[in-house]
């Protein structure tokens, strides 16, 4: 057997020994008649890159669903700073520093970068009582500035339609979105599915700016190539339940791969 099984019943710390910043333990879910979720159990520290990995249907989409409140699972348990946490709504997860990027992006193109960023959260001054309250853009992009600048985000003028931006600035825009709001954990689903090889190169290293800067990240990819340059540890679903937890480092692609098909199991039983 080449992967490791997960304890279900106690965290999985990092090489330094810190504590999780997320845990899951054992989440189930069904959808009507299918098991979408059978026993996931994973950790995310402060300052890590996890890729979350498995075929189709493996439940990855699902699971980040569960963290970041959209669905609620059956059973099992999620501890968030050590704490357990009963994410209801995606509003109780951005409370806790929760941000997730999903993989349609749900960028709005016919606004321009500013009010995407701000999104929901708009700035708002009264002129008049009773009239619509207006954005202060100024001040959403006085805010704004400083932060893409410290994390090396370069995008156009903020006051550029996302309508005519490419696949890659929008993924920016979206991350950037995410990261806003001084969140502590942020989610991506198949962060450069999208994208070209300059483009994958921009993201992939902004993914590693936010790691770099304490920020805890889950990333859903199909793609090993990415998984392998950005994840300090690689967790495998299969069938709707964790198989492995992979150090980087101290594993290969064929390992993975292995986990990902079952078919180091497969060869095990006919041995
Ligand atoms: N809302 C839903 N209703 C019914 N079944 C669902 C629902 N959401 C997910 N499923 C099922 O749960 C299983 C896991 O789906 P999920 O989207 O989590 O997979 P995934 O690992 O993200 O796959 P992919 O790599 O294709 O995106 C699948 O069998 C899927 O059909
Ligand atoms: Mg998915």
């Amino acid at each position: 057997m080449t992967d490791v099984q997960v304890p279900e019943d106690q965290p999985v710390t990092a090489g330094d020994g810190t504590a999780p910043l997320l845990s899951v333990r054992a989440i189930r879910k069904r959808f009507g008649a299918v098991q979408a979720l059978q026993g996931v159990s994973l950790d995310v520290h402060p300052g890590e890159v996890v890729a979350l990995v498995g075929d189709n249907g493996a439940g990855k989409s699902t699971t980040i669903k569960m963290i970041s409140g959209v669905e609620t699972p059956d059973d099992g348990e999620i501890f968030f700073e050590g704490q357990p946490v009963h994410l209801t709504s995606p509003a109780v997860a951005e409370r806790l520093g929760i941000q997730t990027v999903y993989q349609d992006l749900a960028l709005c193109d016919n606004l321009d970068i500013v009010s995407n960023l701000f999104l929901g959260r708009e700035l708002h001054r009264t002129l008049i009582p009773g009239l619509p309250k207006l954005m202060r853009k100024s001040e959403m992009e006085k805010r704004a500035i400083p932060v893409l600048k410290e994390l090396g985000i370069n995008l156009p003028p903020l006051s550029t339609l996302v309508a005519s931006l490419s696949g890659g600035q929008r993924q920016t825009v979206a991350v950037a979105r995410a990261v806003l709001w001084g969140s502590k954990l942020v989610m991506l689903d198949e962060p450069t599915a999208a994208l070209g090889v300059t483009q994958t190169k921009a993201v992939l290293e902004l993914i590693e700016r936010l790691a770099g800067n304490g920020v805890a990240v889950l990333m859903i990819s199909h793609n090993m190539t990415d998984v392998f340059q950005v994840a300090d540890r690689i967790v495998v679903l299969r069938l709707g339940r964790t198989v492995a937890n992979f150090v980087k480092c101290e594993t290969s692609l064929d390992q993975v791969v292995a986990a990902i098909t079952g078919s180091a199991e497969e060869v095990a039983i006919q041995e």
